[in-house]
């Protein structure tokens, strides 16, 4: 029987779970669900910033959460859904990154790297999708255009970021019969605690800055809340009918060749 797009509306106050959701690119998805009516769970490693988080954001509850153990991921799921009875979007946006040239990498700071961006994603995912399907609900990652296109001295970070699109993918295939859709926001050069730390390598940071915003087509660095938007509309009714998907969000970054 052909389903029609009704059967997809989520309920209007959704539950929501946002990884790295304390600071930077999460903190503005937090707040985006936040200010919509949605309930919002923030899961971080950060627990200081966590709890600021929790007092500044009205529905939001903050759990401490490292997304490289697979026991608190079980756990954050468990308590989002105690707490709020479902679950309808799970936000895998908790990343880190290290500048460090290919060889150079040690093989603990590989693991940190992949699995926090990639397991932790990927174990989030699976412990969350018995509630989703139970909603029609919705996964999405933040994956980043270094999936696509690199630069020097940061490989395993983007060789996380290119393997979240295959998961990604292969997800939304896996989960698609269960009306569970997986999506993946590809941000650019994005105005947050990790950019900050990009730019403390640099003399002159300022100059840094204002040098990368001119090889952006549109003249600037991205705003978390840009990135916040693409997550929601991702997440929304609107887009009952896109799973599998990658929405770049960089300026035209990746539209141009840096000739
Ligand atoms: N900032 C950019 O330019 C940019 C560009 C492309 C993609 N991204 C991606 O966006 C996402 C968010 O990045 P950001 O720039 O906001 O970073 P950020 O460093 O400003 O914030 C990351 C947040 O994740 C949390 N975190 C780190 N490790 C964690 C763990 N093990 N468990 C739970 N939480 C953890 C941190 O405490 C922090 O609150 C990342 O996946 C990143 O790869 C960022």
């Amino acid at each position: 029987m052909l389903k029609t797009r009704e059967q997809f509306v989520p309920d209007e106050r959704r539950v929501v779970i946002v990884t790295g959701g304390a600071y930077g690119i999460g903190r503005a998805i937090v707040s985006r669900f936040a200010d919509a009516g949605d309930a919002v769970v923030i899961a971080d490693i950060d627990g200081e910033r966590g709890q600021q988080a929790q007092q500044n954001v009205a529905g939001a509850v903050f759990k401490q959460t490292d997304v490289r153990s697979e026991e608190q991921l079980a756990e954050l799921i468990e308590f989002t859904v105690q707490r709020f009875g479902g679950l309808d979007v799970l936000c895998n946006n908790a990343g880190i990154e290290r500048y460090r040239r290919a060889d150079e990498y040690t093989s603990a700071e590989w693991s940190a790297i992949v699995n926090t961006n990639f397991r932790g994603a990927f174990l989030g995912t699976k412990y969350a999708f018995p509630y989703l399907r139970k909603r029609k609900g919705c996964v999405v990652f933040i994956s980043s255009v270094q999936a696509f296109a690199s630069e020097k001295n940061i490989a395993v970070y983007a060789g996380t970021k290119a393997g979240l699109l295959g998961l990604m993918r292969g997800m939304a295939l896996d989960f698609a019969p269960a009306g569970v859709r997986v999506n993946a926001v590809c941000p650019g050069a994005t105005l947050t605690g990790m950019m900050e730390a990009a730019l403390k390598s640099e003399t002159d940071p300022e100059g840094a800055l204002q040098s990368v915003a001119a090889k952006i087509p549109l003249g600037r660095i991205g705003m978390p809340e840009d990135i916040a938007h693409a997550v929601y509309f991702l997440a929304s009714p609107q887009a009952s009918y896109i799973t599998g998907a990658h929405l770049t969000v960089d300026g035209g970054l990746l539209a141009g060749l840096a000739l």
